[in-house]
């Protein structure tokens, strides 16, 4: 048997799209799974069908955004699979529109689900995960818009840009440990992305659902990447101890130009305020407070 088969994982907004994929990958390679997500009605039918296909599911309703909910979720998961070792933080939301167009609840909201609610997960399973030892797995869903960010999608792009952030630091704090890190940062994927922000940004801001942007997006999504190919590629990616993820590297010359221009600013620098201590302690390992 090989990893991560009799592993539980915990998957959060796995009741459709990427999660979605993400399970049923995990389950396809022998892994328990709690399916956590916000929408119970979806989380019922996708855990009847994990089921049937043979795979050991369980089941949590949780808003990832909400912090006080996360350590009854993962008691419920770990009582029901036993500890979890691998963790999917994979619910997002997207949204919003340019900068002066956002309102700040709209900005809030996105923040809350795509960059705490992935703080959030690793807060409450990373403790568990080290007191117990052995192989275990963070993976973090981003975005390509992360690498390339977007205009008129502020709160979104920027969310993911945290998402990545987050990922480097904490795949840096746990170098050399049994626990791997991975970022998946995806181009465009056939879900329902659309139709979920749409339906919350409504709620949300008590407007109408614009029908004719939700259906825009969808043709572009429906011409996607398979969810389920993606879920596939998490897994492989998991198990050779990938950090970054890609879907598809069409991205590639837009990400080259990028950094590009960051070496362009640092080959203008021109040192006045002289040797940084934080620079020699990151670059060649000295102590700066030896000196
Ligand atoms: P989706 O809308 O099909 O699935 C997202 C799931 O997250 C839904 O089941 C939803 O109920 C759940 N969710 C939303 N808010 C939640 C909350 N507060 N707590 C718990 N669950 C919540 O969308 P998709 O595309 O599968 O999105 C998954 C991830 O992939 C997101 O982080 C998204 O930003 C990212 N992504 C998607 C891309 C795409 O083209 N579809 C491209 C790049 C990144």
């Amino acid at each position: 048997m090989s990893w991560p088969a009799g592993e539980a994982a915990f998957v959060t907004g796995a009741a459709s799209g990427i999660g979605l994929g993400i399970a049923r990958a995990l389950v396809a390679a022998g892994a328990k799974v709690a399916l956590a997500d916000i929408d119970g009605a979806r989380l019922t039918e996708v855990a009847r069908e994990l089921t049937e296909a043979g795979g050991t599911v369980t089941t949590v309703e949780l808003d990832v955004s909400d912090a006080d909910q996360w350590a009854a979720a993962a008691d419920r998961a770990e009582e029901a699979l036993g500890p979890i070792s691998i963790l999917c933080n994979n619910a997002g939301v997207s949204g919003g529109g340019p900068v002066d167009q956002t309102p700040l609840e709209l900005w809030r909201w996105i923040y809350r689900i795509n960059t705490e609610g992935q703080f959030s997960g690793v807060s409450t399973f990373l403790p568990r995960i080290k007191s117990r030892g052995g192989r275990a797995h963070i993976m973090n869903t981003a975005s390509m818009t992360a690498l390339l960010p977007t205009a008129g999608l502020s709160a979104y792009s920027s969310s993911k840009i945290a998402s990545v952030g987050f990922s480097m630091v904490l795949r840096d704090e746990l170098q050399g440990s049994d626990v791997g890190v991975s970022v998946l940062c995806p181009g465009t994927v056939a879900t329902r992305i659309n139709v979920s922000a749409e339906d919350a940004q409504a709620k949300l801001l008590g407007r109408q659902p614009d029908a004719a942007l939700t259906q825009q997006m969808g043709t572009v999504l429906a011409q996607g990447a398979d969810p389920d190919m993606v879920g596939q590629q998490v897994v492989e990616a998991m198990q050779g101890r990938k950090f970054y993820i890609f879907t598809h590297s069409d991205f590639e010359p837009l990400v080259r130009d990028l950094y590009r221009e960051v070496e362009q600013a640092f080959a203008e620098t021109d040192d006045r305020h002289g040797p940084d201590p934080s620079a020699r302690m990151l670059v060649s390992g000295e102590d700066p407070l030896a000196s």
